[in-house]
């Protein structure tokens, strides 16, 4: 089930809560564990004690043995009756613990919004009602139990009661001895224990398959980027990217992120992409790493569509700091290494060195083995960029693509780290995705993007001879720095 989750698609995770996965991938296998387990003994326990004690019985007295049995065919309609309201509510209660971890997981991984926006009153009320809804429905399930299990235990005593009664008039006829009806009562006593366990069986059953159900609706989710079915051999990504007039519109929102995209980057190329928020800079990367597909319009890595790599080829060939900067909750050295897991020590420290982290690093009582804490809430936000920065560096791709990754770092140490790249990235195909003019680099080339179409294009002093919207930009960001 893990495995299979992984493999979903970027927007699966968009429209399914993290709470309610992890209740399907822990609580619903532990009910389907619980059938598979003690279900299926005491099933069995049931049948061959059943089996064994009418054949007892019909040696004894046929006649007597049918009003034991009789009450049997009323007993398994009420047992499937009551199952099927059980298995009905349990969907129901399983739905509402999903909602109610789902809650918890994120009040508690936002609880830095919620305590500096005083919510804790207003998130606990709202847990309080999820948990109430929970604890009624579980009320209400268990009433059904409650009124269930003493029944089935009615129907053995009145079954009991029929035997001695019959018996006791045989007795009397002298058809059969007390020592008959003494035996009856024994059979119908060892009876007793499986007969009531057919209810916590067929429960326990119900419950399982009502959680089979959850699992296998994301188990059969099919992940929508599919791998080439015959991955070809293990091609090397030289690094050229060829957008021929691409458009993009997210599934589930109808969103139209890019319009009419055209754009060809040479290996070892770098341009910058710059446009205000919401301009689609990082739905290019997105596409880059298929992690959508293209809704019209061509997009080729090294003249080959991008669907004709494997998935796994083309993500690990691809350098991607992202502009979400998310930690693991491990040491620094392991987050910066996830990005390559056959890095040395050496390539870890270097990568760091260009990520210029060295400095705030050797600050930290344990340094490198500093753990950062869930998500990375240890450490300021301009360190987590240059983390996420370094996981990118490590991978040494022919393409690298750095989203915005400087945003949130002093001029000063962008300047240093821009000069500390300049070599590293020198034959490497780069993508810089930014809102500030870097103009100590010279890039190939600067694209304005604009509602996800290229505004502008073309080199720095082309951009400002145009006297547009880059040059309008340049000015505003010079001022400033100057002011
Ligand atoms: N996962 C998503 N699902 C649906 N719509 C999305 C998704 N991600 C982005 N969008 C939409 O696509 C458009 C472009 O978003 P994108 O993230 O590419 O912008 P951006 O240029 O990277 O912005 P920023 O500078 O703020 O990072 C926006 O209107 C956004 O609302
Ligand atoms: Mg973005």
């Amino acid at each position: 089930i893990y495995s299979h989750y992984q493999e979903l698609h970027a927007h699966f995770f968009k429209s399914h809560f993290t709470g309610d996965l992890m209740n399907r991938i822990s609580e619903d296998v532990s009910r389907v564990r619980m059938y598979t387990g003690p279900s299926i003994m005491y099933a069995t326990n049931l049948l061959v004690l059943t089996v064994m004690c009418i054949w007892g019985m019909l040696r004894v007295d046929p006649y007597l043995t049918m009003f034991v049995v009789i009450p049997l065919p009323v007993l398994a309609l009420t047992i499937y009756l009551v199952n099927k309201i059980i298995y009905r509510k349990s969907e129901h209660i399983q739905a509402q613990l999903s909602a109610l971890t789902t809650t918890a997981q994120e009040t508690y991984s936002g609880i830095r919004v919620i305590k500096s926006f005083v919510q804790e009153k207003n998130m606990l009320q709202f847990f309080n009602k999820t948990s109430e809804g929970y604890r009624k429905s579980a009320i209400n399930l268990s009433l059904t139990e409650a009124i269930y299990f003493p029944s089935m235990n009615l129907f053995i005593g009145l079954s009991m009661l029929s035997t001695i009664l019959v018996g006791g008039y045989l007795a009397i006829k002298g058809g059969v001895s007390a020592g008959n009806i003494a035996e009856f009562v024994i059979y119908i006593n060892l009876l007793m224990f499986p007969i009531s366990s057919i209810g916590w069986v067929a429960s326990m059953v119900q419950r399982a398959s009502a959680s089979q159900k959850r699992i296998n609706e994301f188990l059969h989710t099919a992940p929508e980027i599919s791998d080439p079915v015959q991955p070809g051999d293990r091609k090397v990504i030289e690094g050229r990217v060829q957008f021929e007039n691409v458009s993009f519109t997210y599934p589930h929102t109808g969103i139209t992120a890019l319009k009419d995209f055209t754009l060809d980057l040479p290996a070892g190329s770098k341009i910058a992409v710059i446009g205000r928020t919401g301009a689609g800079k990082t739905s290019i990367v997105q596409l880059i790493l298929r992690l959508y597909d293209v809704t019209r319009g061509v997009l080729k890595l090294d003249d080959q569509p991008i669907q004709a790599y494997g998935l796994k080829e083309l993500r690990t060939q691809i350098a991607y700091a992202s502009q979400d900067t998310y930690l693991f909750s491990d040491t620094i050295f392991n987050n910066i290494r996830f990005g390559n897991s056959e890095a040395t020590r050496e390539e870890v420290l270097e990568a760091a060195r260009l990520a210029d982290l060295d400095k705030d690093v050797s600050r930290l009582q344990k340094g490198y083995e500093t753990v950062v804490g869930e998500r990375g809430v240890m450490l300021s936000g301009g360190q987590k960029q240059r983390i996420v920065l370094a996981r990118a560096l490590i991978k040494k791709s022919r393409l690298v693509i750095l989203d915005d990754c400087l945003s949130a770092v002093d001029t000063e140490t962008e300047h240093q780290i821009l000069s500390n790249l300049q070599d590293y990235l020198k034959d490497r195909t780069t993508i810089v995705i930014t809102h500030r003019i870097f103009n100590s680099w010279k890039f190939d080339r600067i694209i304005v993007l604009d509602h996800g179409e290229i505004a502008e294009q073309g080199t720095h002093e082309e951009l400002l001879r145009m006297n547009g919207k880059y040059a309008r930009l340049f000015l505003q960001q010079t001022s400033l720095s100057k002011a």
